[in-house]
């Protein structure tokens, strides 16, 4: 059985101060949430006070990006190595990054590659677009999704590895998915997916729902015995309600979800 996780995507919100603040807040209420993996993932700028807030807690700090390559003539860019020691998890494939920054398939796999190889843990974000879902090629495109993501990444190194389902309909529209949709596509095209590349390994990969996540869905999510938790957006942005959904999803599964 995966951990329960619970991952707070920032997003481009938060000044330094602000992040500071929303990670004490978080602190503070940490162990409401016993045995959930918490993850804040702020803008790189804050990464560091992040980790300062939280250190010596058992909340877990991401970043939202990375670059592929190690150092060099890349301006405005974040190198895997120059997290080291900030953080142990970092969002890799967001569909904000696919579809506002044209990230592709294949960057997403080089960049899944740099973080396993410094020791990161990726958040492996793949989801649908809703004319995708109307066609009927929802499972298709994610189990091409994850396949590109982990292409060349053999089982011994996916120890760290979260995959995040995101339909893209449900981010931010404050119409999440049904439980029984996420379940399906979870349950079905992303374990048939981890499964036939890596076999019973996969049985340990975390899988998070992510899309208009709340206090009141999220039980119907972490329900679902192939759901191990969330990725959440704007209900992370404050402390009470993303700890809520953490307390809830740890209730959840540990009554049987
Ligand atoms: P949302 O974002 O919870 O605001 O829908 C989720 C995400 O993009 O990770």
């Amino acid at each position: 059985m995966p951990a329960t996780v619970v991952a707070g995507n920032w997003k481009m919100n938060t000044t330094l101060d602000e992040a500071r603040a929303l990670a004490e807040g978080v602190r503070a209420l940490a162990q409401g949430a016993p045995g959930v993996e918490v993850i804040l993932c702020p803008p790189a700028i804050s990464l560091a006070a992040v980790r300062d807030a939280v250190s010596g807690s058992p909340v877990k700090v991401g970043a939202q990006n990375i670059y592929h390559e190690d150092s060099g003539a890349f301006t405005g860019e974040i190198a895997p190595a120059m997290l080291g020691g900030i953080c142990e998890y970092v969002i890799i494939g967001h569909s904000e990054r696919r579809q506002l920054f044209g990230e592709t398939d294949g960057q997403v796999n080089l960049k899944v590659k740099a973080a396993i190889s410094h020791g990161l843990g990726p958040i492996v974000c793949v989801g649908e677009t809703l004319e995708q879902r109307v066609a009927g090629q929802a499972a298709e495109v994610i189990s091409g999704q994850v396949r590109a993501a982990l292409d060349g990444i053999d089982a011994v190194n996916i120890s760290g590895l979260i995959v995040a389902y995101e339909p893209v309909w449900a981010i931010g529209t404050g119409q999440a998915a049904t439980p029984e949709i996420a379940g399906e596509i979870m349950g079905g095209a992303i374990l048939d997916t981890l499964q036939s590349l890596y076999g019973s390994s996969s049985a340990e990969v975390p899988l998070l729902y992510g899309g208009s996540v709340n206090a009141g869905n999220i039980g119907d999510f972490a329900a679902q015995s192939c759901i191990h938790g969330a990725l959440v957006g704007g209900a992370s942005l404050q402390a009470e309600s993303f700890m809520d959904i953490a307390r809830m999803a740890g209730e959840t599964k540990r009554a049987g979800g």
